[in-house]
This record gives structure tokens, sequence and C-alpha cells, in this order.
């Protein structure tokens, strides 16, 4: 047996209805809030997420499953769909087409990380984004739409966490005030946080090492350091959540581990995870457009873990369906008639099984109980003899025989009571 990769992993029968809810939620909702399907490729240039997501992120530095392929180009399998997004808005010249853009794509995605609950090497986004708004309402209704998500998905006790991370024009200050505040201490800091004081100190704040706390808790917060812009548009983006009676914690530590995003962050953190606990994360984008080629258009987004919304999704949910009928042949005359009713069944819409290979009607019959079928629809001589076909209701027992030209509509009631 040739073993399945680390850090991947089958979604089996039992799981798949569970995945189906969550992205049949996941797809409804953004065809309600009006966002278009977009379907990118997983393979893309290396340079893209090392322009897009940039070059001083764990993601670009160690997770990236990157390699030269057969004609000599950097490629990588993607390790999230942002950079994918902005370069399919920009090289399609989307904004023509869709007048306010809104896009969204279901799909995997690929990281070198060390596997564990809830994280894995290949994994899958809903990942949503909007191009060409400055408003600080689409901030709002970026944000209220993945509490929608969480909601509609049965997820309780999920907490939102905000922040701004300011731009261009404050962060600089931010950055060097975190620099001053650190001093000598640096040293005492693990040799990640020693690596992000050079190339990107806001990174600080993602340092989960206990030992490191005491003095991250101790450095300055990015909210105190925002130009009256930046304080502006976050007041606003309060005023739409509050609005919208949304409850949320304001964290300064939520920079997130992208190098793209300005003013606006988020996460909804789920309560049954464990250590991974965000369910999706997200924030505005103002400048990615343009660094990526594109015109000059502010963007914002999220994306959720559909593993870990289906983690936490509440038992029961997306339950397997169960099949509507069984068809039991009785003896060798009636095979043939039964698979015809079988046929007939489901181009009438009712989830049908039947077995094969001419078992005997007592195994046909252990079949049917084990398949947990609602009914089991028995066909023997006497019934072919007089066009009916007896009809055992599985859970009560019941057995009646039905003329075989009511049958569909007699198992479509009862599968409606
Ligand atoms: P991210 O925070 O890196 O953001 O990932 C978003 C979500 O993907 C996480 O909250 C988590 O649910 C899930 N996720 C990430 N890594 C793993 C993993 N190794 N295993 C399982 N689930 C994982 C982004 O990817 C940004 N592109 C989000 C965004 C869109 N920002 C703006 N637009």
């Amino acid at each position: 047996m040739i073993p399945s990769i680390r850090g991947t992993r089958d979604i089996l029968p039992a799981e798949v209805g569970r995945w189906q809810r969550v992205e049949g939620v996941a797809r409804d909702l953004c065809a309600r809030y009006g966002y278009a399907e977009v379907r990118t490729p997983v393979i893309e240039r290396e340079e893209l997420f090392a322009k897009g997501t940039g070059e001083s992120t764990d993601i670009v530095q160690k997770e990236m499953y990157a390699f030269t392929d057969k004609g000599g180009d950097r490629i990588t399998l993607r390790p999230e769909a942002t950079p994918s997004m902005v370069r399919s808005f920009v090289e399609h010249a989307l904004e023509q087409e869709l007048p306010c853009a809104k896009l969204y794509s279901l799909g995997p995605m690929f990281r070198y990380e060390r596997p564990q609950k809830g994280r894995y090497r290949q994994f899958h986004q809903l990942d949503i984004e909007v191009f060409g708004i400055t408003d600080p309402a689409v901030d709002g209704e970026v944000i209220e739409m993945a509490s929608a998500l969480v909601t509609e998905l049965g997820i309780e006790g999920a907490e939102l966490v905000i922040n701004s991370v300011g731009c261009a024009a404050c962060r600089p200050r931010f950055t060097q005030a975190l620099i001053d505040a650190l001093g000598e201490r640096v040293a005492e800091l693990c040799g990640d946080c020693q690596r992000r004081s050079v190339t990107n100190p806001l990174r600080i704040f993602d340092c989960k090492v206990p030992a490191d706390q005491p003095i991250i808790d101790q450095l300055p917060h990015s909210e105190n350091f925002l130009c009256d812009a930046c304080r502006g548009h976050f007041a606003e983006v309060r005023r739409h959540l509050e609005a919208y009676g949304l409850a949320y914690r304001v964290s300064h530590r939520l920079v997130r581990g992208l190098d793209y995003y300005t003013r606006t962050t988020f996460e909804i953190l789920g309560t049954s995870l464990g250590a991974q606990n965000a369910l999706l994360g997200g924030g505005r984008y103002d400048h990615l457009v343009k660094q990526l080629g594109g015109p000059d258009r502010p963007g914002i987004g999220f994306a959720a873990g559909l593993e870990r919304l289906v983690l936490a999704l509440p038992e029961g949910a997306g339950e397997m369906d169960v099949a509507d009928a069984f068809v039991v042949a009785l003896g060798d005359p009636s095979w043939s008639a039964a698979r015809i009713l079988a046929r007939d069944l489901r181009r009438a819409g009712l989830t049908t099984l039947i077995d094969y290979e001419g078992r005997s009607s007592k195994s046909q019959m252990k079949r049917a109980n084990r398949s947990r079928a609602r009914h089991m629809l028995i066909l023997g001589e006497d019934e072919l003899a007089t066009n009916q076909v007896t009809v055992k209701t599985m859970e009560t027992g019941e057995q009646q025989t039905v003329a075989r030209a009511d049958l569909v509509a007699h198992l479509r009631a009862v599968r409606t009571d």
C-alpha cells in the first residue's frame, strides 16, 4: 500500500455530506451577496506570491510547494487565493465587465506547514474579494458576510476580532516605534522574532512562543499610530459593525501573516478547534492590485478554511442523505423488471439502490437493511403479474402493495411527510 502524503486527507463518504453542506451554504451566500465565481489554476508563477503574499512572510519563506518545471520556469502550488484572484482580475480586465467586481472562489491551497488538528498541507478555502471600493461600508459588509457564513452554518460561540494596521503613510512610524520599544530586548526574543524584527517587525505580534509574550505585551498598539485618514476609516468600519448589531473585539495583535494588508484586518475565531482556531481571516489591501501590475484599485476580502468550518459544524449537520428505496428482486425472472424499476425511479428523481450478481432474496434484504434506505421495494412473480410493488417501510416494518403506476407519487409523498 502506498500511503497518502502527510498533511493531506481523503474526504471519505461518511464526511462528504458535511463538506457539501459547507460548500452549499458558501455558494448560496456568495450568490445572495452578489459575488461571481472565478476558478483559477492551482499552479501559478512563484513570483506572484513572492510579490503578492510577500517575501518576508512565513508562507513564502518556508511553506511554498515551489519547483522548477520541465521548461525551466519557477512554479508553485498556490498557498492562498488572493494573489491569483488579483492576477485574474487584472489579466482579464474584469472591472470592465463587472460593474462592481465582487469575486469568489472555492478550492485547494497548499502550505508546507507542520500538520495538526485544523492545519493541513493541502486544505481548502472559500475566498472572496471585492475590488475598487474604498468606502468603509464595504469593509462592514464583507465582515458581516463572514459572520453570516459562520451563523448560517450553525457554528456557535465564534468570536469576531478586528484591527487596523494603518497604511503606507502611518505604518512606518508604528514600525519604528516597535523597534524603539524593543530596544535591547530583541536579543531575548525567539529566533523567529529576531528575524522578524529585521524583515517585518509587525509580524512579532504573530509569535506564540510563551517566553516572548511578556515582552510583546509591553509593545505599543497600532491604533495609537494611525494617521487621521486611517483612524477615520476604522471608526466608520466599527460604526457599520455596530449598526449590523455585530459583537466584536479589537485586538492590536491582529496583524495577520501576509504582507499586503492595509487598514482593516479581521478574523473569526472558533471555540472548538484548539490551537488552530481561526475559522477565517481577511482584510483590506489597497496597494496589491497596483503592485501586481494592475490599475490603482483597492481591494478587500477574506478566506475561510473549509476543513475548519467542517470541524466546527454542529453534530448531525450534513448527514448523508438516505436513499428513498432499495429494490429487491425475488427470484431470477424479477431481476430484469427490478432493474427497469430502479431506472424509472432514478429518472423520476428518487435515490434508488439495487443489488447485483443475482444474490438470494435473503441476502438482498440484509443489504437493504444495512443501506438504511427508507423503503424496500419487493418485486416477485405475484407483483409482476399484477403490475404492483410491495413497499416495506423500514422504520415501522409496515408493508403494503402499491400499483406500479402510483409508486413514484407514493414514495414522493412519504418523503415530504
Ligand atoms: P489566511 O489567514 O492565511 O488568509 O488563511 C485564511 C484561512 O484559511 C484561515 O483562517 C484558516 O481557516 C485557513 N487555513 C490557512 N492555513 C491553513 C492550513 N494549513 N490548514 C487548514 N486551514 C488553513 C489568507 O489566505 C488570505 N488570502 C485571506 C484574504 C482574502 N485576505 C484578503 N482576501
